[in-house]
C-alpha cells in the first residue's frame, strides 16, 4: 500500500506517475519535526537501510550522512554526501521495521541515517514543500515493487547497447576510432560501440561536428555500422556563447536560457569556455533542444551520453570577476597562512559553487524559480528533452540513452553510469554496491566506467573489473584523457583473456537480456541484494558484496588487488559456474555456508540457484552474430525447474508481445521443452 502525504506547495516534479489522493494527517513511522523540514525515526538495532541509488559507501545506507544534491563530484571517496544523482528513496528492512519512504522533492535533501545517533535517522529538506510517499509492503522485494509501479517504467535500451562498448576521452579522429574498431576485430574482442567524447565536435559546441577530423560523418556512421558498430557521441548541458552558432542564436532569441535575476541569461563555463544553460524545465525549451539531436539522429546516430548535466559549472562569469577582484587585492601582500587558503580558495572554489546555483533562475509556467530550488531536476529534464524529442521522432525505435546527473523520474527517460571514477579497487566495489540501490530507483540500464576513469589502470584491475561488467547492463570501458589507455588490446600479455572475458558476456547475453527486459516490463529489480532473496536469513542479510541477478544467479566478483579468490557465502546450495571462455564451463555442486573460492584473473565465476537454469548463447563478435534461438541451458535441477524466457528485435517497442517470450522446463528426468510463441531450439550442458 502506498500513501501520499502532502506538505505546503509541493513543486510538479513529474517522479510519479500515479495520482494519489493527498492526505494532511499525521505521517507514521516518523515524527515531523523542525516546521514540517524534518523527519525522524528512530532505527532498530537490524534494521537495514537500502536505497539512495547512486551514493558513497555499502548497500546498507547506515552509518553515514549523505546529501541529494547532484554534484559534479569527481572524487567518489568515502568522505563524499553527494554525487551526481539525487535518488530520494529509502527502504527499511528489519524485524520490526519494514517501509519504504519516497521523498519527491526537488532541492537538496539531508539524510543523517545513524551518523549522528547511530540509532536514529533524519531526513530534512530546505523547504517543507514536498510530497511524501510511505510504502508498505510484506517484504523488500515487494514495496520495491510497488515504489517502481508508482514511478512509472523504466527506460529501455535497444539490445546492442548490451554489447560491450570502448571509449575513451577522447578517439580525436575517424582514424583513431577505426583503428580502434579494427584493434578489437582483429583479435576477436566483441565489440559493438564506440562511444565519442567531445573532441568530436566543433570546439564543444553541442550537435556540431568537427569538419577536419570527422569530414563525412554520415558515411563514417555507416561505415561503423557495417561493421557492426554504433557510434554513440556525448552530448553536454552547456551551450557555447557565440554569436552565429544555431544552438546559442536560437536560445538566446527565444529566451530558452536560464536567466539571472536581472533578466539576463546566466553565463557560466564549461568545456567551449563561457556558456549558457538551457532552461530544461520550460517544455517549450525541451522540445527545442530535443530536437536538436535530430542533427545526429540525421546521420544515423542512434545513441547518446549526456553529460556535465549537474549542471557542471567550471566559473560563473560573476564569480570570475570576483574573485580576479579579491585577488588583485592580495597582490604584492604578504600571504600568510590563512592568506593564502583565502588566495587559494578563490581559485578552487570557482567551481561548483554553491552562490552560482543561487544565483539564477527557471520559467516554470511563467513563474520564476530559483535554481537551487529545483537543482536536482536539471540533469533529469536534460534527459527528458531527449527522450521525449526521440519519442516524437522515432516513436517505434529504441535509442540508447544514458545521463550522468539524473533524479527519480528520468529513469523513464534514461539510464545513468555512474561518472568519474577512479581506477582504484575500491570503486570497483563501489560500483557493485551501488547497482541494486541504482535498481531500486528505477535506474536498470546502469553501469560504471570499467578499469576507472581517472588515474592509471592496471591489467589485473582491468580484468576483475571486465569480469564483473560482464554482468552490468552497461558494459563500457571508458578512461579520461592523460591517463594510461586501457583499450583491452593496451594490455598484450593478457588479450586473450580479454577476449574470452568478453566473449562470455555474449554468451550470456540471452539470460541477461532477458532478466533486464523482465526487470523493466515487470517492475523489479535486476540486481538485488541477497536478503531481497532470503530474508529469513541473517548472514545473506550483512553481505555487501555479492549480488543476486536475475531469479538465478548470484555474482561474486573479485575486487581486491592481488587476491586470487575469496570467500563466498552460499544461502542455499548452488552450483557453482566457473567460465574460462563462452564455450569452457566447469560447473561444482557446493552446499549452503561459507567457502573460500580460488577465483583466478582469467575466469568468470558465479553460481546456480538450485532447480533453475540459464539460456546461454553460442557466442558472437557483436550482438547481432548471437543467435538468441539457439540455446545451451546451463541447468541446475533436482526435481524440477521453469525459466521465463524473453527476446525481442531489440529495436522496437513492441515489448508486450507474446511472440517475445516463451517458458522453457525442465523436468526430473532431464527432459526439456518450451511452451510460447518465441521459437527456440534447446540442448543442455549437462
Ligand atoms: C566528464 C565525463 C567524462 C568525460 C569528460 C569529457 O568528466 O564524466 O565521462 O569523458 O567529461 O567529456
Amino acid at each position: 500500500m502506498i500513501r501520499r502525504y502532502s506538505f505546503g506547495h509541493p513543486f510538479q516534479t513529474d517522479a510519479v506517475v500515479k495520482d494519489l489522493p493527498p492526505i494532511h494527517g499525521p505521517v507514521p513511522y516518523f515524527t515531523v519535526e523542525n516546521d514540517d523540514c524534518t523527519l525522524a525515526c528512530p532505527l532498530s538495532s537490524d534494521t537495514i537501510v537500502y536505497g539512495l541509488g547512486e551514493t558513497v559507501r555499502g548497500i546498507n545506507k547506515r552509518g553515514w550522512h549523505y546529501c541529494s544534491n547532484c554534484s559534479d563530484e569527481p572524487q567518489h571517496t568515502e568522505g563524499k554526501q553527494s554525487l551526481y544523482a539525487s535518488d530520494n528513496f529509502l527502504l527499511l528492512a528489519g524485524k520490526g521495521q519494514m517501509f519504504g519512504v519516497f521523498l519527491d522533492y526537488p532541492g537538496k535533501v539531508d539524510y543523517d541515517i545513524g551518523y549522528t545517533n547511530m540509532n536514529h535517522m533524519a531526513v530534512t529538506v530546505g523547504n517543507a514543500d514536498y510530497d511524501l510517499y510511505i510504502i508498505e509492503g510484506k517484504s523488500a522485494e515487494e514495496i520495491v515493487h510497488q515504489f517502481r509501479g508508482l514511478i512509472g517504467r523504466s527506460y529501455i535500451a535497444p539490445k546492442w547497447a548490451f554489447g560491450y562498448g570502448q571509449s575513451r576521452w577522447s578517439y580525436y579522429s575517424e582514424d583513431e576510432v577505426r583503428e580502434v574498431v579494427q584493434k578489437h576485430r582483429e583479435n576477436h574482442v566483441p565489440l559493438d560501440m564506440v562511444y565519442l567524447d567531445i573532441d568530436y565536435m566543433d570546439h564543444y559546441k553541442d550537435f556540431t561536428l568537427n569538419d577536419e577530423t570527422f569530414p563525412d560523418f554520415a558515411e563514417f556512421v555507416q561505415e561503423m555500422r557495417r561493421q557492426n558498430i554504433h557510434l554513440v557521441p556525448i552530448i553536454d548541458a552547456g551551450v557555447k556563447q557565440e554569436r552565429g552558432y544555431d544552438v546559442c542564436d536560437e536560445g538566446l532569441e527565444n529566451g530558452y536560457f536560464c536567466k539571472k535575476e536581472d533578466g539576463t541569461p546566466f553565463v557560466g563555463a564549461v568545456w567551449p569556455g563561457k556558456a549558457y544553460f538551457p532552461d530544461f524545465l520550460n517544455p517549450e525549451v525541451r522540445a527545442w533542444f530535443g530536437g536538436k539531436y535530430r542533427f545526429l539522429l540525421d546521420k544515423g546516430i542512434d545513441g547518446f551520453w549526456n553529460d556535465m548535466n549537474e549542471p557542471a559549472l567550471f566559473y560563473s562569469e560573476d564569480g570570475l570577476k570576483a574573485a580576479f577582484a579579491e585577488m588583485k587585492k592580495l597582490e604584492g601582500k604578504n600571504l600568510d597562512m590563512d592568506k593564502v587558503n583565502y588566495f587559494r580558495e578563490l581559485v578552487t572554489g570557482l567551481s561548483n559553487n554553491p552562490k552560482d546555483y543561487e544565483s539564477f533562475y527557471h520559467n516554470c509556467g511563467g513563474k520564476r524559480v530559483r535554481h537551487d530550488k529545483i537543482h536536482n531536476l536539471y540533469g533529469y529534464n536534460m534527459t527528458r528533452s531527449a527522450g521525449e524529442a526521440f519519442e516524437k521522432y522515432c516513436p517505434n525505435k529504441r535509442v540508447l540513452m544514458f545521463s550522468r546527473s539524473s533524479m527519480v523520474g528520468m529513469h523513464r527517460y534514461g539510464g545513468v553510469w555512474t561518472g568519474d571514477n577512479c581506477s582504484w579497487w575500491s570503486h570497483l566495489l563501489l560500483e557493485i554496491q551501488m547497482m541494486p540501490s541504482l535498481n531500486m530507483c528505477g535506474f536498470l540500464y546502469s553501469g560504471a566506467d570499467i578499469g576507472g576513469f581517472g588515474d592509471n589502470a592496471t591489467a589485473d584491475l582491468l580484468l576483475r573489473w571486465t569480469a564483473f561488467g560482464v554482468f552490468t547492463p552497461l558494459m563500457r570501458n571508458h578512461s579520461a584523457l592523460g591517463t594510461r589507455c586501457q583499450e583491452v588490446y593496451r594490455f598484450p600479455e593478457v588479450l586473450p583473456v580479454f577476449r574470452n572475458l568478453i566473449g562470455i558476456r555474449y554468451a550470456l547475453l540471452p539470460y541477461l537480456y532477458s532478466e533486464y527486459m523482465k526487470a523493466t516490463l515487470q517492475d523489479t529489480m535486476y540486481f538485488k541484494p541477497l536478503a531481497f532473496v532470503y530474508p529469513q536469513d541473517e548472514d545473506a542479510a550483512r553481505v555487501q558484496d555479492q549480488l543476486m541477478l536475475g531469479d538465478e544467479l548470484m555474482v561474486t566478483p573479485v575486487y581486491t588487488q592481488n587476491a586470487v579468490g575469496r570467500t563466498v557465502y552460499l544461502p542455499e546450495p548452488m552450483k557453482l559456474v566457473r567460465m574460462h571462455s563462452a564455450q569452457e564451463i566447469q560447473t561444482e555442486q557446493m552446499e549452503k555456508g561459507y567457502h573460500y573460492i580460488p577465483i583466478a584473473l582469467d575466469e568468470i565465476v558465479f553460481f546456480l540457484r538450485s532447480d533453475r537454469m540459464i539460456p546461454l548463447a553460442k557466442g558472437g563478435e557483436s550482438v547481432p552474430e548471437v543467435d538468441f534461438g539457439d540455446l545451451t541451458l546451463l541447468v541446475n535441477v533436482q526435481h524440477c525447474a521453469a525459466y521465463q524466457y524473453y527476446s525481442d528485435d531489440g529495436c522496437s517497442k513492441d515489448y508486450d508481445n507474446a511472440k517475445n517470450r516463451t517458458c522453457i522446463t525442465m523436468k526430473a528426468d532431464g527432459t526439456v521443452s518450451a511452451e510460447g510463441q518465441l521459437p527456440v531450439k534447446l540442448d543442455v550442458k549437462r
